[in-house]
């Protein structure tokens, strides 16, 4: 247990039932656990682990120095970095048997050089930029780069896959289809040109819950859903036709360090913007910035004391928050949630990203390595 009285609770047991959920519910039942970012600020090696007890076939990372985390901690299963990495990191991901993600020529001819000199083959998936538009072979050249890298005899062409851009968002569904269709035709493509690949990955979170590509029958990666947060921050729901009932996982948890009494007309924190309306009760808690409590929750934003939601009293400082308790008793050690539940109140991760004029996946991945991990199994 941390001595520290700020802490972020991982509940291990909700990313299971979520993982075991969406694996239920996927077409394919093949599932990508998508930790990149130390699983969106969750810890990347737990729940990497409980990801693949729960029924994901693999990990996805964003960098090599992710998947040498996994590696190190003794995590065996696939991990796909998922988008191409500076030569200078080849060694180490052909040498960690980490899959590469490819796309330009000339990094597969280095991947290839370096796989060769290492005496090791590297397992490779291609990815097609079928409309987001951030990285990936246009659909014209798949074949062409495919039969690059099925021709170099240290490379294995093990996946091909795209990213979608719009699929939490109903009201693009166009935009989705167009994307589900450009994929359909890369992979007859490359059937017609007798490549046979076998990992084809399409959906994210939202396109899995939603089985906008199930005519496909592709394996998916999924990450923000694991996590238990919907993806499009203004709906409370996956938009899924199906019902997935996902858990959040996070929750961000202090104790009350210092309580007083101020009389109206006092104000609290840096700039004293918001004098008291009535005399009250200030509880201190030791969390703030530094932490991942962004400064511009402290106009709109709430916590929960003693089961009742409560405002912050001034501006949110590099440490340390106040939160305005009213009449309430509130003593030294009282529990304090900022993000999850207490009694039958809950706040969720969205609930800041709204405020924020954000999402929920910059909320997770902005709660700080300085905020322990406290992991619930
Ligand atoms: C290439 C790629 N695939 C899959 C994912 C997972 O997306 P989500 O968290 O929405 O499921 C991401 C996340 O950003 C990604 O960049």
């Amino acid at each position: 247990m941390t001595q520290r009285w700020a802490w972020a609770e991982i509940d291990l047991r909700a990313l299971a039932r979520n993982v075991e959920a969406i694996v239920a519910d996927t077409t394919t039942h093949s599932v990508w656990a998508v930790v990149k970012a130390d699983a969106y600020g969750h810890g990347a090696v737990e729940c990497a682990r409980v990801a693949i007890d729960s029924g994901a076939i693999g990990l996805c990372v964003a960098l090599v120095d992710e998947g040498v985390t996994l590696r190190r901690a003794g995590i065996a299963a696939p991990i796909l970095v998922m988008s191409e990495q500076p030569p200078e990191q080849h060694r180490q991901l052909v040498g960690n048997g980490l899959i590469a993600t490819v796309y330009n020529a000339e990094s597969i001819t280095s991947l290839g050089a370096v796989a060769e000199e290492m005496n090791i083959v590297c397992a490779v998936h291609l990815k097609v930029d079928t409309g987001m538009h951030r990285v990936g072979v246009a659909p014209s050249e798949v074949v062409q780069r495919a039969q690059q890298v099925h021709q170099h005899p240290w490379l294995s062409l093990e996946g091909v896959y795209s990213h979608l851009a719009t699929a939490d968002d109903a009201t693009r569904n166009d935009a989705t289809e167009k994307q589900v269709r450009a994929f359909a035709g890369v992979l007859n493509d490359l059937k017609d040109h007798g490549i046979d690949v076998a990992h084809r990955h399409l959906e994210n979170s939202a396109g899995a819950l939603r089985h906008v590509a199930e005519v496909l029958r592709l394996e998916s990666r999924v990450g923000i859903a694991m996590y238990g947060i919907p993806g499009d921050a203004r709906s409370d729901s996956f938009g899924s036709p199906v019902a997935v009932a996902l858990e959040p996982v996070m929750s961000l948890k202090a104790k009350v360090s210092h309580v007083q009494v101020l009389a109206a007309g006092q104000a609290v924190s840096y700039g004293l913007r918001r004098p008291l309306t009535s005399r009250s009760t200030i509880a201190t808690v030791p969390i703030g910035y530094a932490d991942g409590v962004r400064r511009a929750l402290w106009e709109r934003g709430e916590v929960v004391i003693g089961g009742k939601r409560r405002p912050f009293a001034g501006m949110v400082t590099m440490d340390q928050v106040m939160v305005d308790c009213g009449n309430d008793v509130v003593r030294i050690g009282d529990e304090v949630v900022l993000l999850g539940s207490q009694g039958s109140e809950r706040v969720a991760a969205n609930e800041w990203a709204n405020l924020l004029g954000t999402i929920g996946y910059e909320v997770t991945c902005g709660i700080s390595a300085r905020v322990p991990r406290i992991y619930l199994r």
